[in-house]
């Protein structure tokens, strides 16, 4: 998958917004990962209102790139009724993944904020989208059309590959 070796955070955006349709790729893409059990905890909260973006760029220390995004998805999931409630945050991170994937493929760019496990932060986040209380905040991905592009760095190690045969 070619954009699994093009995707790079992106955290500075040109200010045309992101069309509904993109976004609705974006969202189908979250959606489609894989969960332990299956169980899919997620939901997801789509921000395009500029105070919340605000906010939500204040809530951790690193979430600058938020504030000049024209869009965000926070990505929560659910505290209970979960098969595997200890397996959630990683089920996120997976998703999270798919829809920085998915920006790339729309030539969309976004930067994963890293929320969960701080609580302190996952509260910011969750109040800045006035999540109700049965949710828990995992992570915000600001988005847009990026400003610049750059190529993303080759990160390959073969010493760090260990075949056990
Ligand atoms: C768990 C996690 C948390 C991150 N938190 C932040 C963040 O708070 N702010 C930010 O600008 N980038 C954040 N990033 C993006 C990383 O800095 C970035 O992925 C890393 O530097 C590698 O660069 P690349 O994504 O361009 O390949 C986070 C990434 C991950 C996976």
């Amino acid at each position: 998958m070619d954009t699994i070796f093009t995707r790079i955070s992106v955290r500075h955006f040109e200010p045309k917004p992101v069309e509904e349709e993109k976004i609705d790729k974006v969202l189908r893409a979250a959606f489609a990962a894989p969960s332990a059990k299956n169980q899919q905890p997620w939901e997801f909260f789509v921000v395009t209102n500029r105070d919340v973006l605000q906010e939500l760029g204040n809530a951790t220390p690193y979430a600058g790139p938020v504030r000049n995004a024209t869009a965000a998805i926070v990505v929560a999931y659910r505290k209970e009724g979960l098969n595997v409630p200890e397996f959630a945050q990683i089920d996120c991170a997976i998703a999270t993944e798919n829809i920085l994937l998915e920006l790339e493929a729309l030539g969309l760019g976004g930067v994963m904020i890293g929320t969960a496990p701080h609580k302190p932060q996952m509260a910011a986040v969750a109040k800045a989208v006035n999540m109700p209380d049965h949710l828990e905040a995992f992570t915000v991905v600001a988005f847009g059309y990026p400003a610049k592009r750059r190529p993303q760095e080759d990160r390959y190690d073969a010493e760090r590959i260990h075949y056990v045969k």
